[in-house]
């Protein structure tokens, strides 16, 4: 692979990880790339290191273009190690002792990791750096997704450097939006979902910041997958809209099952939903990743859960996804539980604790079934589904 040139001088050199299939817990079926930009202008510098391992994609992109010992300022906007883990070997390419730019969240975090001792320049909020014919400016996006993350902007070129705000795990050569096309997309709203999504107020207010700034962003520069050129502001929009969560009419029916009973009312619920107007679908829980499901709950109006009781407790793979969903705090849903159980049955009273926890709004009573539904215990699902549908179209006019 080339490196490729973003506007003149500038150049995406970052790496490919074209197998990653987990990222921490994250289903990442199309691989991933981990972006670093250099700028060549007075002075040099390189944006953003690699993951440890791909530290030889990034100095190979580099060396066609300049010698890495030419670099004369390194810039971290964030340290999780996806980007920072390749920090030891990079510095050690351009010169251990080469002024290391970071927010001053960063120098404390990049300190933590790292035992070197590196030329640290801690950033204020706002703060500016001339180089040359260019002035880059960093802007403080704390907890956007970790305390130490920033941005860094170009003015001159127009381009936001956003760290991990507006990637998506894409491994591609096409480097940009307009070369994939719309399906991007899906890739950017899996990347919100599972990595964003329990920020979102604050993503609201930067967007807010930034228009209220008048801050002109031809061009944004992820950290991960492609570079939005062609319309920069489309993903900007579908950030606001996913911070939102102003729910879609669409009800997700999520389950595990051990003998498929709770998969038969789980059927049976999303039958009684549709038969209110409202798009559901049942998901099975061993059949789709947590970080998917999360997809689906992003923009869902109503999240239904079932489980059946083992040894007293929830299924484990719902309570996984309810603890994973639990922390990227989904807000304004309709909430619903059901299950089969043999003798005990205490999941279903489990589940709709962890979606009151939630604060979502519960549809009652719960619907529990023992062994096996019968003709009456699938109308009951179906009635079931028919109430939470209703709940939902409520709400859509409501919301309106
Ligand atoms: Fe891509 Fe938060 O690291």
């Amino acid at each position: 692979m080339k490196p490729v040139e973003i506007a003149k001088g500038i150049y995406s050199v970052g790496a490919i990880d074209w197998n990653i299939r987990d990222f921490h817990g994250y289903s990442t079926e199309r691989g991933s790339s981990y972006n670093s930009y250099l700028i060549v202008d007075e002075k040099t510098v390189l944006i953003d290191a690699v993951k440890k391992g791909f530290e030889d994609q990034l100095i190979g992109h580099v060396s066609q273009i300049i010698d890495p010992q030419k670099i004369d300022i390194m810039i971290s906007n964030h340290t999780e190690m996806d980007h920072s883990g390749g920090l030891p070997r990079i510095m050690h390419a351009i010169g251990e002792q080469k002024p290391l730019f970071c927010s001053k969240m960063g120098v404390k975090n990049l300190s933590a990791h790292f035992t070197q001792q590196w030329n640290y320049h801690g950033v204020e909020n706002g703060e500016t750096l001339n180089i040359g014919s260019r002035t880059l400016t960093f802007l403080e996006t704390r907890m956007l997704h970790w305390p130490d993350s920033m941005f860094t902007y170009c003015k001159e070129d127009q381009i936001l450097f956003s760290s991990d705000a507006f990637g998506q795990h894409y491994a591609g050569l096409e480097t940009f939006d307009d070369v994939v096309g719309h399906t991007i997309m899906a890739h950017a709203k899996k990347y919100f979902a599972n990595i964003l999504m329990l920020y979102a107020s604050k993503v609201l207010k930067l967007v807010e910041q930034v228009q209220a700034a008048n801050l002109q962003i031809k061009t944004i520069c992820p950290d991960h997958g492609v570079i939005w050129r062609k319309d920069p502001g489309k993903i900007i929009d579908a950030y606001v809209k996913w911070s939102r969560q102003i729910p879609e009419k669409k009800a997700i029916v999520v389950y595990d099952t051990m003998w498929r009973s709770t998969e038969k009312m789980a059927d049976a619920i999303a039958d009684g939903i549709f038969q209110e107007g409202v798009p559901a679908r049942p998901i099975h829980i061993r059949s789709s990743h947590r970080s998917e499901i999360m997809t689906e709950v992003l923009d869902a109006a109503a999240i239904v859960v079932g489980s059946p009781t083992l040894n007293n407790c929830m299924f484990p793979t719902v309570s996984d996804v309810l603890t994973y969903m639990k922390g990227l705090k989904p807000q304004n849903k309709i909430g619903a539980a059901f299950g089969s159980y043999g003798w005990s049955g205490e999941s279903v009273k489990l589940v709709q604790a962890e979606l009151e926890a939630m604060k979502f709004q519960i549809i009652e009573p719960a619907v529990r079934i023992q062994y096996v539904p019968n003709d009456e215990g699938l109308a009951s699902c179906i009635a079931f589904g028919r109430q939470i549908g209703q709940a939902v179209n409520r709400k859509m006019m409501n919301d309106e």
